[in-house]
């Protein structure tokens, strides 16, 4: 297992126990794809899976080449203007003007264990034995132009990764205008396309589509992967549910522009292609230089989606995410931000701090607002100092005064802005992203400070580190409050423009990298007015994300729910708010609230003094409860059950790794008069296992939770089984 090379069919075999992946080198030199998906035996040749079909008047070959069209071959990574129509995987625009390329295989290497991306984040290996890798160099000899592609196959997960590389041998400089992570051709166009669109408080919500003849995609072009799409997208076939059938997985570990579509053509085949969005991208590379594309991370499942999300999350949560905090349970927070907003003093923050540590809360976070001159959202930004006038023993009276409560102090940041009303921007305004002789556009009265230029990231670094280096800071929330647009630097010639947009994430990432590498203990949370930056490129550095800034419980349910398709429970900021909610005006009882927060990163995000005595009980219970069960939680199996998308109830479970322990969540929307039974058939038991239910005083064997169903009584349900109520169930094997 692992990857083979049929030297006389030129052929690759990537395989593992689950899957399969098959490369040929073409008559022509470029590669093709033979096969995707289930693992199938290895054998000498796969020959015969190359079909090279001759269509009547529509098929174009080389005069004098082999008997080859493109446009009727499967390929691996493609390129438009020979004999292929489709959109391709690149495009390289040359000095005379051509846009003409053509790649030959030249030679490949394959070894044992997985090599990193320079400056970009990507899953990685502890062991070189839990990955094989694939490097195949192809060239174009009229322009001197070497091309890496790379593919890794994972031991023991159904995962294999891909990026690419171009590299200028040639004096000659070219224009690289699209560089996809990944393509690949399907033989067959009999899938659904599975993705996740929304906006600000209402992130990824579930779409589905058959796809057609034609382009289908989802794209940003905002500067961050947004709100609007995630860059995550699933093929699956029509009859594929949760937890039967195929489904084909494609994450792209970017925080930036990226584009993936789904392109079938007039012969139903299908191609897949992912990676940073060609509009307006445009590198150029110059002798000796190299181009390098972020990771795409293709999962097949042929069991459903829930398996192909549990691989997702394993590999996300253990191989993505680093540092102190993978393994660690997370701390249960209390952030200030829907109790104050701007408004507050160190007063107010250490009345709110007291309620919470009282009540058993591990962590303060205090959110934007403390430094620079910052009472509102026009001014401050970019001014990180504290503000005396509303913090008088500054951050680290604070701190301490936090600390002696027995919690550990956490802090907000949007390093990556600046107000116009800020000595920052008087400084410096030539730092901000903008068009010279343009009107500038403002996003919350602020702008986005230019990350491609090394001496705008150190600058924010000397800042933040001074004051993690001073203050005794366990945790960061890493805001970020606008898109990019006007997208020009006055810091690059011009023709390095069409590098700004990648070239901000890189400063990011480069940033992340050096403050989570000279403060490891740090729990960085990352944050984009909510989910608006939810990528895997973030949980490399950051290993939670806030979610959503909608915090009202029922829409929190479906926002976690499809969050899950992708990303780790542990990775999802959930905290309790208020009643009646900020966002929807809502109001959910308590203990709903508290039994969906419990699915994700834990915490709160009001004033606890207001609560009645009796709702402070309570919360000095759930708080409790997930000190007791959070590491089931955050590094069990996660079950969906039941689409809180398109029925009346929502559902979840997590499983711990040896099924001797359970917790199953159960979620009613509006109540129904006079209403059915209700059976919720769990899934990941042992069936012969004999699990005590807390709340049922009874055990029950998991063959009959998971084939006849737990039989919900109405009476179980919180609020007498008002509007919006739950249950929450605890499984063990006694
Ligand atoms: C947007 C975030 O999503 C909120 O949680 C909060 O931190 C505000 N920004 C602060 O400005």
């Amino acid at each position: 297992m692992g990857i083979v090379f049929h030297n006389q069919a030129q052929e690759f075999h990537l395989y593992n126990k689950e899957v399969s992946y098959v490369i040929k080198v073409l008559p022509n030199g470029q590669l093709g794809n033979l096969y995707y998906g289930k693992r199938i035996h290895d054998r000498e040749s796969f020959k015969h899976l190359l079909e090279t079909g001759y269509r009547p008047l529509t098929t174009y070959i080389y005069e004098d080449g082999p008997n080859l069209s493109l446009h009727c071959t499967r390929q691996e990574y493609p390129s438009y203007g020979t004999t292929d129509f489709h959109e391709p995987a690149f495009e390289i625009e040359q000095v005379n003007g051509s846009h003409i390329a053509n790649f030959e295989y030249k030679q490949h290497e394959i070894f044992q264990g997985k090599k990193m991306l320079e400056g970009l984040p990507a899953t990685y290996i502890e062991s070189i034995r839990e990955a094989t890798t694939l490097e195949i160099i192809l060239y174009d000899c009229l322009i001197e132009t070497e091309l890496l592609l790379t593919y890794t196959i994972f031991e023991e997960l159904p995962v294999i990764t891909r990026h690419a590389k171009f590299m200028q041998k040639g004096e000659q400089s070219v224009f690289i205008n699209r560089a996809m992570s990944m393509a690949i051709d399907f033989p067959d166009y009999d899938y659904e396309m599975l993705h996740f669109a929304g906006a600000w408080s209402r992130e990824r919500e579930i779409k589905m589509r058959k796809i057609e003849q034609g382009l289908q995609s989802i794209y940003s072009l905002r500067g961050s992967s947004s709100a609007e799409h995630n860059p995550f997208l699933i093929l699956k076939r029509p009859s594929t549910n949760e937890n039967q059938g195929e489904a084909y997985g494609f994450s792209l570990v970017y925080s930036g522009n990226f584009l993936a579509q789904v392109e079938v053509d007039s012969h139903y085949t299908t191609r897949v292609i992912m990676g940073i969005h060609p509009h307006t991208f445009r590198w150029i590379l110059r002798k000796d230089e190299s181009f390098q594309t972020p990771e795409v991370v293709m999962t097949y499942s042929d069991c459903g989606l829930n398996k192909m999300s549990q691989t997702y999350h394993k590999l996300y949560r253990t191989r993505l995410v680093r540092g102190f905090w993978r393994d660690r349970v997370r701390p249960v927070l209390c952030n200030n931000w829907e109790a104050t907003a701007f408004n507050f003093n160190e007063e107010k923050i250490l009345h709110i701090a007291k309620a919470a540590a009282n009540l058993g809360v591990e962590l303060f976070v205090l959110d934007d607002g403390w430094f620079g001159k910052r009472d509102n959202d026009r001014e401050g930004l970019g001014d990180w100092y504290v503000n005396i006038e509303k913090l008088p023993s500054g951050i680290t009276g604070l701190a301490k005064k936090i600390k002696k409560m027995g919690m550990n102090f956490g802090l907000w940041i949007e390093p990556e802005m600046v107000n116009k009303e800020s000595e920052l921007y008087k400084k410096h305004p030539d730092w901000v992203i903008h068009t010279p002789g343009r009107r500038m556009s403002q996003g919350r009265n602020q702008y986005v400070l230019d990350y491609s230029r090394a001496e705008v990231v150190d600058y924010i670094y000397e800042m933040i580190s001074k004051i993690l280096r001073e203050v005794d800071i366990s945790y960061i929330k890493w805001d970020m409050n606008r898109y990019i647009t006007e997208c020009y630097s006055s810091g690059y010639k011009a023709d390095a423009q069409g590098e700004i947009m990648h070239r901000y994430i890189l400063g990011v990432y480069h940033l992340y990298e050096k403050l989570t590498t000279e403060f490891p203990h740090i729990l960085f949370e990352s944050c984009s007015s909510g989910g608006a930056r939810f990528d895997p490129g973030m949980l490399y550095y950051a290993p939670q994300t806030w979610t959503s800034d909608d915090t009202d419980a029922y829409e929190r349910l479906k926002i976690q729910y499809s969050t899950s398709y992708v990303y780790p429970l542990s990775s999802m900021g959930a905290h309790i708010s208020e009643i009646p909610n900020q966002q929807t005006l809502r109001s959910v009882p308590l203990e709903t609230r508290a039994n969906v927060a419990y699915f994700g990163a834990f915490g709160y995000e009001l004033d606890l003094n207001l609560l009645s005595e009796q709702e402070k009980e309570l919360v000095k219970k759930q708080i409790e409860f997930v000190k007791k069960h959070r590491e089931l939680i955050h590094k069990g199996r996660f079950y969906r059950l039941e689409s809180p998308y398109n029925s009346k109830a929502g559902a979840w479970m997590v499983v711990s790794e040896n099924r001797d322990e359970a917790l199953v969540g159960y979620y009613k929307g509006l109540n129904e008069p006079n209403a059915g039974y209700i059976r919720l058939r769990l899934k990941g038991l042992e069936e012969d296992a004999s699990y005590y239910i807390d709340q049922k005083f009874n055990n029950f064997y998991g063959d009959e939770l998971m084939y006849v169903g737990l039989v919900i009584d109405e009476k179980e349900l919180c609020s007498r089984g008002a509007d919006f109520s739950s249950v929450l169930y605890h499984l063990k094997v006694k």
